[in-house]
C-alpha cells in the first residue's frame, strides 16, 4: 500500500532559525504579513521581537493578538475582517497550536468565505489558503507541519476537524529556544499531546513505512525526555529534542492519521474545556491498553523505541512495561484525573452517548488496530473516570 506524504514547503530548523524570517518572506515573495499572537507571547517580548525583525528588514507588518485557546469560530472573524481589509499577503502565526490552527482558519475563510462547517470532515480542504508562516512557541501539536485545524462551532460546542493539504503552513519555523518560556503545564500537556500523536500514528491503520519512522524517531526523542523538558526547562538539549520530536510527531499523525485517543479526547474538551493535550493523557493508558492484543508487536515497538524495554524483551513485557510507563508519566506530570480537573460526574455520565457519537463521527476511532463499538467507547469512557 502506498502513503501519499504532505509537508510544509520549507522547514528552517535550529537555534535562532527566527533570525531567518526576512529572508524566508522574500523566497515567499510576501511583502506584507499580518503577525497573528496573543497577549502572552505578547507580554514576553516575542511579537515585538518579531515586529523589529521585519521592521529592520523594511517589512511593514500589523498584529492581531486577540486568538484564543482552542479557538472558536467567532473568534476567528474580527482576524479574518482585518486581513482582508488590511491589504497583507501573508500570515506569520506566532505561538502554540492554538495560534497555528486559528491562522490556518483565518487564512482559509480570508480567501474562500463561507463557514467553518462547510470545511469539516469528510470535506477536505484542497482549497489554496493564504500563505501562512508558522512559528511555534510550544512543543506539542506539531500544527506547524500538519493539514489539519480544529475549530469550536459555536453553535454545537463541537470541536470540528477539519483536513487537507490545503492548510499546511507553506513555511514552519522550529526554533526551540522559543519554548523555553512555556509554563511547565502547557509544557507537560503538549508534551504529552506530541507523545500520543506518535504512538497513534505509529499504530494507525493508515500507517506507512515513511511516516512509521517518523513516529519512532519522535518517540525516541520525546519519551525518555519529556520530564527533564518539563521540570527544567532551563536544559536546552531536552527542550531541542521534544521540539523536534513533537514536528516529527506532527508529520507523522498529519500523514497517517491519529486514532481513538484524539477521537474521545476532543468531545471531553469541547464539553468540559479541558486542555487538548491533558484530555488524550488522561485517556492515553487506558485506551493503549484496550487497543493492545489488536496490534501487540506494534505497542512492543513504541515501548522499545521509548527506552522502556529492550529488543530481547518479549512483546508480551514490553507492552506492560509501556502501560507502566504511561501511568508513571501522568504521575510524575501531575496529570490530574477528570473529577481533579473539575468534571462533574453527572454532567459527565450524562454525556457519553454524545460523546461516543461525535467520537465516532470524527472518523479517528475508525483508524484505531482495534475499532470500538459505540458501546466499546461509552465503556472506555465510564473506565477512564477515576
Ligand atoms: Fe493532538
Amino acid at each position: 500500500m502506498s502513503q501519499r506524504i504532505y509537508l510544509p514547503k520549507y522547514l528552517d530548523i535550529g537555534a535562532n532559525a527566527v533570525a531567518n524570517l526576512p529572508l524566508l518572506l522574500a523566497d515567499l515573495r510576501c511583502k506584507k504579513p499580518l503577525v497573528l499572537s496573543d497577549k502572552v507571547m505578547d507580554n514576553i517580548g516575542n511579537v515585538s521581537r518579531i515586529r523589529d525583525l521585519l521592521a529592520k528588514h523594511d517589512i511593514a507588518s500589523d498584529q492581531f493578538l486577540d486568538t484564543m485557546t482552542e479557538p472558536d469560530e467567532a473568534s476567528l472573524l474580527p482576524a479574518v475582517e482585518l486581513f482582508k481589509s488590511g491589504g497583507f499577503d501573508c500570515i506569520i502565526a506566532l505561538g502554540g497550536g492554538s495560534v497555528i490552527d486559528s491562522a490556518k482558519a483565518i487564512g482559509l475563510l480570508a480567501k474562500h468565505g463561507g463557514r467553518m462547517r462547510d470545511y469539516k470532515v469528510p470535506h477536505i480542504v484542497n482549497e489554496e489558503i493564504v500563505p501562512i508562516v508558522a512559528i511555534p512557541t510550544t512543543a506539542g501539536t506539531g500544527s506547524e507541519v500538519t493539514k489539519v485545524t480544529i475549530i469550536t462551532d459555536n453553535d454545537t460546542d463541537e470541536k470540528m476537524l477539519c483536513m487537507g493539504p490545503g492548510l499546511l503552513p507553506v513555511a514552519s519555523i522550529i526554533d526551540y529556544e522559543l519554548s523555553m518560556t512555556a509554563p511547565a503545564r502547557i509544557a507537560a500537556d503538549t508534551g504529552i499531546d506530541a507523545l500520543t500523536h506518535a504512538i497513534e500514528a505509529y499504530v494507525s491503520q493508515k500507517a506507512g513505512l515513511f511516516t512509521e519512522q517518523l513516529a519512532l524517531s519522535a518517540m525516541g526523542l520525546i519519551a525518555p525526555n519529556l520530564r527533564e523538558a518539563v521540570n527544567n526547562p532551563k536544559n536546552l538539549l531536552a527542550k531541542e529534542k521534544i521540539m523536534l520530536g513533537a514536528n516529527m510527531a506532527g508529520m507523522a499523525f498529519s500523514n497517517a492519521s491519529v486514532a481513538l485517543v484524539h477521537g474521545m479526547s476532543r468531545p471531553i474538551g469541547a464539553h468540559f474545556h479541558v486542555p487538548h493535550g491533558m484530555s488524550n493523557a488522561m485517556l492515553l493508558p487506558d485506551i493503549t491498553e484496550f487497543s493492545i492484543p489488536s496490534a501487540i508487536d506494534k505497542y512492543a515497538d513504541c515501548a522499545r523505541a521509548m527506552g522502556i524495554a529492550d529488543k530481547h524483551e518479549s512483546d508480551k513485557v514490553a507492552v506492560a512495561a509501556l502501560i507502566e510507563e504511561l501511568v508513571q508519566l501522568n504521575a510524575d506530570l501531575g496529570v490530574p484525573s477528570l473529577a481533579e480537573f473539575g468534571v462533574k460526574e453527572a454532567e459527565y455520565f450524562d454525556s457519553l452517548d454524545l460523546m461516543a457519537e461525535q467520537a465516532i463521527a470524527s472518523g479517528s476511532p475508525g483508524n484505531n488496530p482495534k475499532v470500538p463499538s459505540k458501546e466499546d467507547i461509552i465503556q472506555l469512557y465510564r473506565k477512564v473516570w477515576h
